[in-house]
């Protein structure tokens, strides 16, 4: 290592704040560069590894012995705060803090609602609900429209209504409330807000089993009942996963993508050319923006060894899923947004057994959203540049908080 690499990242603490939404942190990469494991200093205070090498990061995420459980001590302070980690402990657990046996019965029963075939039922009506929010784009008789709010909220937000069989009327509410839980903003604000989604879930459960629909909470509730299982408190909770984790990601995916093509002409001519590319492209993208940095963060419950590190029973790992994703070793040329390049194997969606349980969905949503977007408004442009874009740095995924687009 140089004297000036090694002076720059003396000071460093992690995360470091995105800079530029078409690449990672300088630091991240000299970091990658000199160790894809290595022990640093969290700006929430303490010190966790930092996994930045894809393979390294793989082997990490499929390790038994690193934990999901945000209540065991060391738990690394990365994405969460000490209050929040707090707050999340006096709850009850959710799917993605759950390990091993505890885990599998949690997410079990709800793969089936999750496949591409399960989910290839649902494409026709996706598409007219993306159908629906464009028709009222070009019905608008002002421009430029702000897209995070005519389409990039609205379509996942419906899609996972429908699928959870949510009242689409109360979406402003749980829409206000989960973009609150993802802020950096107040605990008093946060702790309103996961206090009234779980009572307004808490309700919504209450309903559907005593009016059991067709919807993944009725199939839940029915099967529950047949094996004399119901779990009314593990039903609120996959609701409250299921909700915050299901439409905001998406959301700022859309948003993104958007930028990301519209800023770079020659990949956009080239899935406009073809929708069969777009598949693709929705994996580049989601590789280049990797909107959840950190969320995969673990804590040893023994010693472990991986990439030639040893790591102690009791300490914080965490994935950046965004290094991972601009490895070169894994992607060649990472900085090049290709939409022609095989990225399937980036780690967006996490990997393991904790791996996305709605990727297909959010897939699926993407690919209808492009498509459709581009062949329906071929000429659409950003009406900023996106220097001026107000990207969201007070956020546990990345995004953008309004995007002004004309056609
Ligand atoms: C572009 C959109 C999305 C991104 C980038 C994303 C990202 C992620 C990541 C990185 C994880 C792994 C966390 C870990 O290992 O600790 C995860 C888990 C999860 N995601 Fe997503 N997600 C997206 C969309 C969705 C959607 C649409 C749903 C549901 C409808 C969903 C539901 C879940 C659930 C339930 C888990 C926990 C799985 C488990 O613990 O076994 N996600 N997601």
């Amino acid at each position: 290592m140089t004297k000036n690499v090694a002076d720059e990242l003396a000071g460093l603490q992690l995360p470091v704040e995105r800079g530029c939404p078409f690449a990672p942190p300088a630091a991240y990469e000299r970091l990658r560069e000199q160790a894809p494991i290595s022990k640093d200093r969290l700006t929430s205070g303490g010190e966790a590894w930092w996994v930045s090498g894809h393979e390294e990061a793989r082997a990490v995420l499929t390790d038994g012995r690193l934990s999901s459980d945000k209540r065991k001590d060391g738990f690394p302070l990365f994405t969460l705060d000490a209050a929040t980690l707090q707050q999340l402990r006096s709850q009850p657990p959710l799917m993605l803090g759950m390990d091993g046996a505890e885990h599998s019965a949690a997410r079990r029963p709800v793969i089936g609602e999750f496949t591409v075939r399960r989910l290839a039922a649902l494409r026709p009506r996706i598409q007219d609900i993306v159908d629906h929010f464009i028709d009222d784009m070009l019905a608008a008789d002002q421009r430029p429209v702000d897209l995070v709010r005519a389409l990039s909220l609205p379509v996942p937000s419906l899609v996972i209504c429908e699928l959870l069989g949510v009242p689409y009327t109360d979406h402003d509410f749980f829409q206000s409330r989960t973009t609150m839980l993802v802020r950096k903003t107040s605990l008093e604000d946060r702790q309103r807000a996961l206090a009234e989604l779980r009572a307004y879930l808490d309700d919504l459960v209450t309903r559907k089993e005593s009016e059991p629909a067709d919807d993944l909470f009725g199939r839940q509730i029915a099967r529950q009942r047949q094996e004399g299982t119901l779990d009314h408190a593990g039903l609120v909770s996959l609701a409250f996963l299921l909700l915050t984790a299901g439409h905001e990601t998406t959301a700022n995916m859309i948003s993104l993508g958007v930028v990301g093509l519209l800023s770079h002409p020659e990949q956009l001519a080239l899935v406009k050319a073809d929708s069969g590319r777009t598949p693709m492209a929705v994996e580049e993208l989601l590789r280049y923006f990797t909107i959840a940095d950190g969320v995969t963060s673990r804590v040893a419950t023994e010693e472990v060894e991986i990439g030639g590190v040893s790591i102690k029973a009791g300490e914080g790992v965490i994935v950046s899923a965004l290094s991972a994703n601009w490895d070169p070793a894994a992607f060649k040329d990472p900085a090049e947004l290709d939409v022609g390049r095989g990225a399937r194997h980036h780690l967006a969606f996490g990997f393991g057994p904790h791996q996305c349980l709605g990727q297909n969905l959010a897939r699926m949503e993407l690919q209808i959203v492009f498509d459709t977007l581009l062949r329906r408004i071929p000429t659409l442009r950003l009406a900023a540049p996106v220097e001026d874009l107000p990207f969201k740095t007070d956020a546990v995924i990345y995004g953008v908080h309004e995007l002004p687009v004309t056609w």
